[in-house]
């Protein structure tokens, strides 16, 4: 795979994928958070909280930072304000570009993405400001899992260059300590861990995204399918993880 052939940051991307890859979360963000200074966590007020939990346990000054799209759902912004007070920590918010965000919405309403699909809106309100602070950091650290789509995340390794949103200036590794976690091993770290939860989850939802192209699940539906459930599942990444739509060499 692409990122596999790449030495990031003076890093063997491919030897530590091999010595990660049956390594726990904690072990993977233990190297994380003391190979990088410069280091965020990328926390969407979901499940991904785990990370925040873990990560407090090995340094007191991580950072973290969110995308508000402008679209969430209210139990995701309390759920912010709650994790905020719990751990005591400076969430950075990130907010989209003013002017883009109204050209849309005046050239094509509130609800563009139910007929041209999520991609435009989701360039605007997510990845311009994901863009914007991935330039500021020398590695990002995701809550992805494989178990989250069979589409699109079934390979996702637990660290690899970030061929998407590196530079010539940054170039950028990305670690996915979770993603060999099943979903309900994340839940079980919740619950033992007394780690506190988006209150959607309460409500039937599994997968957190904005609150227009978010739905519930039924039991036995897959997490995704709550998901931009008007397109394919193959097209259900939102430019975040763009990667994982770009077939290996
Ligand atoms: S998405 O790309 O389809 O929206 P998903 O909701 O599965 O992603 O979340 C996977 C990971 O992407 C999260 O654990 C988090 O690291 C990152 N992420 C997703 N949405 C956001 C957001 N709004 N702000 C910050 N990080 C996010
Ligand atoms: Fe827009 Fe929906 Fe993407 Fe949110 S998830 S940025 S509302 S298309």
């Amino acid at each position: 795979m692409i990122q596999t052939q790449v030495r990031e940051q003076g890093l063997d991307i491919a030897a530590l994928q091999d010595k990660y890859a049956e390594k726990s979360p904690m072990q993977i963000l233990e190297f994380a958070l003391g190979q990088f200074e410069n280091i965020a966590i990328s926390f969407s007020g979901a499940e991904d909280v785990v990370l925040i939990d873990m990560a407090t346990k090995i340094r007191n000054d991580i950072k973290v930072f969110t995308i508000d799209t402008g679209r969430l759902h209210r139990e995701t912004y309390q759920f912010l304000e709650t994790v905020r007070e719990k751990y005591d920590l400076e969430i950075e918010v990130l907010f989209p570009d003013t002017a883009k965000v109204e050209a849309l919405v005046k050239e094509k309403g509130m609800f563009s993405f139910y007929q041209d699909g999520h991609k435009e809106c989701c360039a605007i309100r997510k990845v311009d400001s994901l863009r914007r602070k991935l330039a500021n950091v020398d590695a990002w650290i995701t809550g992805q899992r494989k178990d989250q789509s069979p589409d699109t995340r079934a390979s996702i390794p637990v660290i690899q260059a970030d061929a998407a949103f590196s530079t010539q200036e940054n170039s950028l590794v990305k670690f996915n300590p979770l993603a060999n976690w099943s979903s309900a091993q994340v839940w079980k770290y919740i619950r033992f861990n007394k780690v506190p939860f988006n209150e959607l989850h309460q409500k039937g939802f599994v997968s957190i995204g904005c609150e227009p192209c978010t739905m519930a699940v039924l039991p036995g539906q897959h997490e995704r399918e709550g998901r931009w459930w008007w397109e394919n599942s193959a097209d259900k990444e939102c430019g975040f993880h763009s990667m994982n739509s770009v077939k290996p060499n």
